[in-house]
């Protein structure tokens, strides 16, 4: 919303993957569209080749056509060398939101659905993007603790991880193909083998620690926190990792406070006549 006001907005993310399509949408680097569109065009026509995608994702997460397309496309992707930092993001926004679209899972990449129904063949579109909005955005990839120690801004979002689940897990599949560092995956949902590497302090029993730490190295007019707590309806791995008191406490040490509850509404199903 800032940003479509033309208000300098600094983004973060610790995984490639959001940082990719961050720069896409928020950057500010000068991107060709025509050679976009042109590329995009190409990659939509290539003809699927047996790669990293199919051996590993194939008939799991992707029906097996889809998984040489990506297959072909993010190998052609890596090969162009007329593309600057963010045409080449464009690429790869535009390969990760069509992967997204058909991936065979319920949202996230914990695990894959056994039957593989209702998959259409991948397709790569234009991101659309206002580049007057962008003037003077700065988009990082870096832990969120180390970055806020450098930034004075008028309002600050956060929105860290809830729980035990931590992203780099959830969305492995996207993670590891924008990277194509190509790991050696393990167990049934294929997910690489050190990719604790990236696992945040969020998703761990210091979550407190590090949520205080970034709350007061924060040097910001407002403060806005998002977090999520699902109480009882999930497994213990959903359990939120800060609970509401230690947040509350946490936050009135250091600022004036007001506090907004979102309860989600179960709505009766819509009649089928
Ligand atoms: C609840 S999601 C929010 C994602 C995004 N802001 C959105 O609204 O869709 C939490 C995000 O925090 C990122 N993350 C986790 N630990 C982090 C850290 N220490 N520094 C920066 N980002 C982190 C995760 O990769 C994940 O994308």
């Amino acid at each position: 919303m800032f940003n479509t006001q033309g208000k300098k907005v600094i983004v973060n993310d610790i995984l490639t993957s959001n940082y990719i399509s961050y720069l896409t949408w928020f950057g500010n680097m000068d991107v060709d569209q025509l050679k976009i569109h042109k590329k995009i065009d190409e990659l939509n026509s290539l003809e699927g080749i047996s790669g990293y995608v199919e051996r590993n994702f194939g008939d799991r997460y992707f029906s097996i056509e889809n998984a040489r397309k990506i297959d072909a496309i993010r190998e052609k992707i890596e090969s162009y060398n007329d593309l600057n930092i963010r045409e080449k993001a464009f690429l790869l926004t535009s390969l990760l939101y069509a992967m997204d679209k058909v991936a065979n899972t319920v949202g996230h990449f914990d695990a894959y659905r056994r039957k593989m129904d209702n998959i259409k063949s991948i397709l790569l579109r234009m991101p659309e993007v206002n580049n007057n909005n962008n003037i003077g955005n700065e988009i990082f990839n870096t832990d969120a603790n180390k970055l806020v120690r450098e930034f004075k801004a008028d309002l600050v979002y956060i929105d860290t991880p809830y729980n035990s689940r931590g992203y780099e897990s959830a969305y492995h599949v996207l993670e590891n193909v924008i990277e194509w560092s190509k790991p050696e995956v393990e167990g049934i949902a294929m997910k690489a083998v050190n990719r604790s590497e990236k696992s945040s302090d969020y998703t761990k029993s210091k979550a407190p620690e590090a949520f205080e730490d970034l709350i007061k190295n924060i040097n910001a007019r407002y403060i806005l926190v998002s977090y999520n707590n699902m109480a009882k309806k999930g497994n213990s791995r959903s359990n939120a990792k800060i609970s509401n008191e230690e947040i509350l406490s946490i936050l009135k040490n250091e600022v004036k406070l007001r506090c907004f509850q979102l309860i989600s509404m179960h709505l009766p199903p819509v009649s089928q006549k």
